[in-house]
Order: structure tokens, then C-alpha cells, then sequence
């Protein structure tokens, strides 16, 4: 409902503006080609509003048959910024881990500092040994936390108590309503929200909270939001004039960000005042720790307490729409394709047996399982490109040169659907991870990009197929998920930073 506002006051806002800002664009627009140098190539840009027209809604379609066209390294122009977009898998390694250092920046977007204020390490940090520093932090404090003890359970650490214990709760909580609905099925999506939000929340803050609060509601949906309005291709980063302007949008935008903040805000100040060394309670704890543990004269000096403290934000707002989104479209591969789900439960029948709940200590075992969740990030490819990124030096990629300071997207739906790595590429196929003798093929496994690569790759990759495999077990182990009768099944999807399929219900019933 929200998109569809923004989408609209954006669009006619585009009309508007063009005729009564033309010229103030025009002194805006792009920077000069230097006689001599070789600049990618690209389509040509219109007078004005660059190639933004050319491109369409489905930015990962047009610049994957772009690619065609101009090759791995292309340039283009949205509005006033130039953005080069690279493509295939070479290059693109090549790029982010033989040349890290000069692709591991971030773009001054408009909507990067709104979020993030200067303080994140995802979004608003200069590239330098003080952001270095800052992300070994944030993965310190994510590890040693999830490796933790766990508290009241034979769980191998409290990573996976969390996650088998929200897991189960949602299970129940489906099987429940599933039996009251009968054929005509539910809608997943509500369960899996607050069952995944749970976890990075008990992580993040050490509190979980029932499915019907309030606040916790309206943090979730706020996330979702911000996210939404976030993608790769926001207006206002590509014509500044936007942020100008009153826009409904993006005042709503920085609203909820605003009410985000205040959330955290409040959530810190708290484990401020209760602080007990003896007892580290959750990742904030770890990070208020790590900042009293610190002399004043160690490199940590670089980072202040807020910065330190406030990672715990990053850690927050990537943990769980990533997730929810990549249980949403797993589901939606299982009831459209019942053969596969069928091989799936053989191999967990067969793992785990109908004792016990799967656990991570299962998922060496299960290479199908872990195949399909492959497959599913492949095929769905929900996270087309990754965060925008930025170059830190004047730099040459391909024999083309990219000035310090340009705007880089990474075609990661391109590399997963390319012909030449896969074949056929719009099959949905998890075998094509399995060796003959069924072992994961770790030479096609990395061939699948969905977390980045490098310097800026996710940090919580290894923490999210593990959260990824417990809950879709989980829900298998119990619990028979099949289409409605009559629904037919849409594999498409709308654009954004994470792309969500269309609404679907499936119909649930109780295993043996
Ligand atoms: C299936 C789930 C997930 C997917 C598909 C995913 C994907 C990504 C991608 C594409 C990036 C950007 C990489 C780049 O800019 O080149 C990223 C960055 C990041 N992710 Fe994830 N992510 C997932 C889950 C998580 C989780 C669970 C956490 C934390 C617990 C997390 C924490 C982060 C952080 C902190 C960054 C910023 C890294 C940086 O800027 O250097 N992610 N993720
Ligand atoms: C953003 O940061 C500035 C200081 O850098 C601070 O005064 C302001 O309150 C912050 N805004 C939000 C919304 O956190
Ligand atoms: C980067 O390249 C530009 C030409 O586009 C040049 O003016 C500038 O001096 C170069 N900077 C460095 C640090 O080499
Ligand atoms: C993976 O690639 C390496 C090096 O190219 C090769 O030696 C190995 O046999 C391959 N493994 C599989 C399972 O195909």
C-alpha cells in the first residue's frame, strides 16, 4: 500500500519535476569524460535523466540484458550520478576480492545517511582502518555471542537454542491455525515474521516477545518499510532535487526511521543501566564489553562507544527481512515442486528420525537439503545486487577505467542466471549442486552470489543458512505443506533490495 503511494507521488513528481528543474539538472548531471581515458561503455543518456527511463522497473532484468550489449563493466547514467554496473562472475571477483580495497566503499547516497545518520558500519562509514576495525567488532560480537552457552538446553551453543526453540513455537503455532483453516490454507508470512524477528531480537537484546505485541509488531513493519524504500534505485539518490522537496515518502521514510532509532535508542540505554560484566546477556552486552575492556590509547580509539554500540543496529536491521524473505520463497519452491519437497523428507526422516528435532549438527549430513536452499537463492535470486558500493581510487577494471568515487552496483541476478556457469538457468534444479556420488559440489556451490564477495561480503552468511536450514526442517519434520486447490503459482516478483514473491497460502497438515 505504502509502495504503491510512493510509487505514484514518485512518478508524477518525476513529470513535474523535469520540466521545472531542468536546468538546475543539467548543472547536476555527471561528470566530464577525459580525452583518452577509456570509459566503460553504456547506453547512451538522455539529456537529463540519463538512462533512467531506459531502464524500467525491473532494474535486474534491463541491466542483465544491458550486459549483452556492453559487456561485464558498463556505465550508466540515473539522473546526476553515473553508475558503473558490473557483471559475471570473473569480473566481479576480480573486482571485489583481487582489487577489494578500491571497490570496498559506499556511495554518499541520499537515503544511506538518512538511514544511518553516520554511525553505521554497513552504510555511512568512510572505507579505512577505522571500518575495518569497526566490522571485526561486529563480527566478534556476533560470534562469540551465537557461540555462547546456551542457558537451559542440550543445544550446542545459544545460536541454536534460540533458533530451534522459535522454530518449534512456530511449527505449533501453524499446525494450529493450519487445522482451523483447513483446504483453504493461510498466508505463512505473519508466523515466519515474528519467529525469525524473534531470533535476531533475543540475539540483539535478549528479549523475545508474544506474536500479537504491539511494539514489537511495529518494528517489524517499520523495518520492512525502510527496506522497501531503500532499494537500489531510489529517486532521491539519483536526483538530488528530491531531497529537497516535501515529499510524502520521504518524510514517512525518515519517520520511521526515526521511530526505529528511538526503539534501539531505548533498547541500548536500558543494557547501559543494567550492565553486569559477569553476565553478558545478548550482542549488546558483548559490544558495551568491548568498549570498556578498551584502553585509551589502543587502536580502538578510532571508533567511538555510540559507533561501537550502534552496531548492534546493523547487526539488527540485516538479521531478518533477508531471512523471512528466503524462508517465503523456500516454501513457495515446495509446494510448486512436491518432488523435490518429497526428497527433502527422505533425507530427513532418514538424518534425524522422528525422536528428536533436526539440529545444526545435521546439515553436513543433508546435502540435498542444503542443495535446495543453494537453489533457492540462485533461482529466486532475491537479492539482485548487493548494497551499492563505491570506488575508493582511480582504478582500472577490464582495461576501463573507473574514477575515485563512482557509483558501483554488482549484478548478482546476472551471475546466477548466466547461461555459461549453469546451462539452463531458469530450471530449478538443486541437484545441479550435487556430485555424482551426492556430496555438495563446493566448486558450484560458490558459483551461487547472493551474499556479496570480499571486503563488504555479509556478515552473518554462515548464520543465516544455519537459521535457514533449522526452520525449514523444522516445519518439514512435523508439518505437510502443500498448494490450495487452484491457486496457481507465480515465480515473478517486484523489484527492491530484497525482493519478496507475490502473496500465496498453503495448505498444512500434520505428518504421521
Ligand atoms: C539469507 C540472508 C542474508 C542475505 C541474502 C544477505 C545478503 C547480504 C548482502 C548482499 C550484503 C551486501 C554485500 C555487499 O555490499 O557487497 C550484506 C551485507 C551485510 N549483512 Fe547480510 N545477508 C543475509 C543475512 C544477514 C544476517 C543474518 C546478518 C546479521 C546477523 C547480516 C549482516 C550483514 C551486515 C552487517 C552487512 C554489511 C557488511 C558491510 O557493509 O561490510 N546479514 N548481506
Ligand atoms: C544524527 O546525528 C547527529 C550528530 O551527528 C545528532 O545530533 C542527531 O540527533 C542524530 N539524529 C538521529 C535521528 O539520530
Ligand atoms: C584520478 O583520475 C583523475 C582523472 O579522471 C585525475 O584528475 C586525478 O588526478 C586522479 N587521481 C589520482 C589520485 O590519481
Ligand atoms: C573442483 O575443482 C577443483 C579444481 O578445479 C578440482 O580439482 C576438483 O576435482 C573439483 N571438484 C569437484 C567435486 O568437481
Amino acid at each position: 500500500m505504502y509502495l504503491e503511494e510512493i510509487y505514484r507521488t514518485t512518478t508524477s513528481g518525476v513529470t513535474l519535476l523535469l520540466c521545472a528543474f531542468a536546468l538546475l539538472l543539467l548543472a547536476l548531471r555527471g561528470r566530464q569524460r577525459g580525452p583518452g581515458c577509456s570509459f566503460p561503455p553504456g547506453p547512451r543518456p538522455w539529456p537529463l535523466v540519463g538512462n533512467l527511463f531506459q531502464i524500467g522497473e525491473q532494474i535486474h532484468l534491463s541491466l542483465t540484458n544491458l550486459r549483452v550489449q556492453y559487456g561485464d563493466v558498463f556505465q550508466m547514467q540515473m539522473g546526476s550520478l553515473v553508475v558503473v554496473v558490473l557483471s559475471g562472475y570473473s569480473t566481479i571477483k576480480e573486482a571485489l576480492v583481487r582489487q577489494g580495497e578500491a571497490f570496498a566503499g559506499r556511495p554518499d547516497l541520499f537515503t544511506f545517511s538518512a538511514v544511518a545518520n553516520g554511525t553505521s558500519m554497513t552504510f555511512s562509514e568512510k572505507y579505512g582502518e577505522a571500518w575495518v576495525l569497526h566490522k571485526k567488532i561486529c563480527r566478534n560480537a556476533l560470534r562469540t555471542f551465537s557461540q555462547a552457552e546456551p542457558r537451559d538446553s542440550s543445544a550446542s551453543c545459544l545460536l541454536e537454542e534460540r533458533i530451534c526453540t522459535e522454530a518449534m513455537e512456530m511449527v505449533e503455532a501453524l499446525k494450529e491455525q493450519g487445522e482451523k483453516v483447513g483446504d483453504s490454507g493461510l498466508d505463512p508470512v505473519k508466523l515466519l515474521v515474528t519467529s525469525v524477528a524473534n531470533v535476531v531480537c533475543t540475539l540483539c537484546f535478549g528479549k523475545r516477545y508474544a506474536h500479537n505485541d504491539k511494539e514489537f509488531l511495529t518494528i517489524v513493519h517499520i523495518n520492512n518499510e525502510v527496506l522497501r524504500l531503500f532499494a537500489a534505485g531510489n529517486l532521491a539518490d539519483f536526483f538530488p532535487i528530491f531531497r529537497y522537496l516535501p515529499s510524502p515518502s520521504l518524510r514517512k521514510m525518515v519517520q520511521y526511521i526515526g521511530r526505529m532509532n528511538s526503539f534501539m535508542e531505548r533498547n541500548i540505554r536500558e543494557h547501559l543501566v543494567t550492565f553486569d560484566r559477569n553476565c553478558i546477556r545478548d550482542i549488546t552486552d558483548a559490544l558495551i564489553a568491548m568498549c570498556e575492556d578498551r584502553q585509551e590509547d589502543e587502536e580502538t580509539a578510532m571508533l567511538s562507544n555510540s559507533q561501537i554500540v550502534h552496531s548492534v543496529i546493523d547487526i539488527f536491521g540485516a538479521g531478518f527481512d533477508t531471512i523471512i524473505t528466503g524462508l517465503q520463497w523456500s516454501l513457495l519452491y515446495l509446494i510448486k515442486f512436491p518432488d523435490i519437497q518429497a526428497k527433502i523428507l527422505q533425507e530427513i526422516d532418514n538424518q534425524v528420525g522422528m525422536n528428536r528435532f533436526p539440529q545444526f549438527k545435521d546439515k553436513p549430513n543433508m546435502p540435498y537439503t542444503e542443495a535446495f536452499i543453494f537453489e533457492v537463492f540462485r533461482h529466486a535470486s532475491y537479492m539482485p545486487f548487493t548494497i551499492p558500493h563505491c570506488t575508493t581510487e582511480n582504478i582500472t577494471l577490464n582495461g576501463y577505467f573507473i574514477p575515485k568515487d563512482t557509483c558501483v552496483f554488482i549484478n548478482q541476478y546476472q551471475v546466477n542466471h548466466d547461461m555459461d556457469i549453469w546451462g539452463d538457468p531458469e530450471a530449478f534444479r538443486p541437484e545441479r549442486f550435487l556430485t555424482l556420488s551426492g556430496h555438495l559440489n563446493k566448486n558450484v556451490t560458490e558459483k551461487v552470489m547472493i551474499f556479496g564477495m570480499g571486503i563488504r561480503r555479509c556478515l552473518g552468511d554462515s548464520f543465516a543458512r544455519l537459521e535457514m536450514f533449522v526452520f525449514l526442517t523444522t516445519l518439514l519434520h512435523r508439518l505437510h505443506i502443500e498448494n490450495i486447490p487452484g491457486q496457481e503459482l507465480d515465480l515473478s516478483s517486484t523489484f527492491g533490495l530484497t525482493m519478496k514473491p507475490r502473496p500465496f497460502r498453503i495448505k498444512i497438515s500434520p505428518r504421521n
